[in-house]
């Protein structure tokens, strides 16, 4: 019933909804403890997840409804992605259902309500769950790898893990961090943050999150830069594609942003 009230509304408009609905407490409590033979353990430094399904970044962008999410039984929640500073993001509309291909586009952009708010919410985490803090740049920045830096910073204390998201498809030129020096330069100076957060206020997990458009260079030189990383637990592989299967039938199948199929 509650779903096919959601589809009545734009797409945007029912995950507001839905935000506003956690918010206000129609949610779950906490789930039943999982089984131990579904816990698994990630990266380098085996950051350990009750269960492996979670909730990706994108959803809860402003850290406000991780715990009813957690409450659901997810494994980790994702909040994020968060810009140093808060951004409106692209104009509207910029969600689409593409109903018949059972698939989704967007290309919000990185709309948030930046660091200080998100890391004040994250205050409120419970002292159960996982929950990761995914990171960005702001598309005005003159300096996207002090963004990062800065993400860092900010949530270290506050969140079980954090993600450097490199991969969106819908802030101009970000990907581009993906490739050459660029890389090296990011997981440079996000290292060495790092390495003295971690110094201070013990180690988090730190993973970057990759776009699936690469072709086998690409690939290969980022897997180079990973492993001479300094500190780097892992990749999330990944996020949205900008491709498009020959075989879509919605009328939003040609609008820009990143593509995410149902499997
Ligand atoms: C509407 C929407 C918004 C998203 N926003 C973000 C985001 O802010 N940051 C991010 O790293 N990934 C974002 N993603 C990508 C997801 O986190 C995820 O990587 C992607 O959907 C592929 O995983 P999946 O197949 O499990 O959905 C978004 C995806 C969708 C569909």
């Amino acid at each position: 019933m509650a779903t096919v009230g959601m589809r009545m509304l734009p797409p945007e408009a029912a995950h507001r909804a839905a935000i506003a609905g956690l918010k206000a407490g129609f949610g779950p409590g906490r789930p039943k403890a999982d089984p131990p033979e579904l816990k698994v353990r990630l990266g380098v430094s085996g950051l350990e997840l009750p269960n492996p399904v979670g909730l990706a970044a994108g959803f809860d962008k402003d850290a406000e409804v991780f715990t009813p999410m957690l409450g659901y039984g997810f494994g980790f929640v994702e909040c994020g992605t968060v810009t140093p500073l808060p951004q409106v993001g692209n104009a509207k509309p910029r969600l689409f259902r593409l109903t018949p291909d059972q698939a989704v586009i967007n290309r919000m952009g990185f709309n948030n309500q930046g660091l200080d708010a998100f890391v004040r919410r994250l205050d409120a985490r419970p002292k159960w769950g996982v929950v990761g803090a995914n990171v960005g740049a702001n598309k005005a920045s003159e300096d996207w790898v002090a963004d990062y830096v800065a993400g860092l910073k900010a949530v270290w204390r506050k969140c079980s893990y954090v993600t450097m998201n490199i991969s969106s498809p819908n802030t101009p030129g970000l990907r581009g961090l993906q490739e050459g020096t660029a890389l090296e330069d990011l997981l440079g100076a996000t290292g060495e943050a790092a390495a003295a957060l971690d110094a201070e206020m013990g180690r988090r997990p730190v993973f970057l999150k990759v776009a699936p458009d690469l072709d086998e260079r690409a690939i290969g030189a980022i897997c180079e830069a990973v492993k001479a990383a300094r500190y780097l637990d892992g990749l999330i592989v990944s996020n949205t594609t900008i491709e498009r299967p020959d075989d879509l039938v919605s009328a939003f199948k040609g609008e820009a942003g990143g593509f995410r199929v149902r499997r």
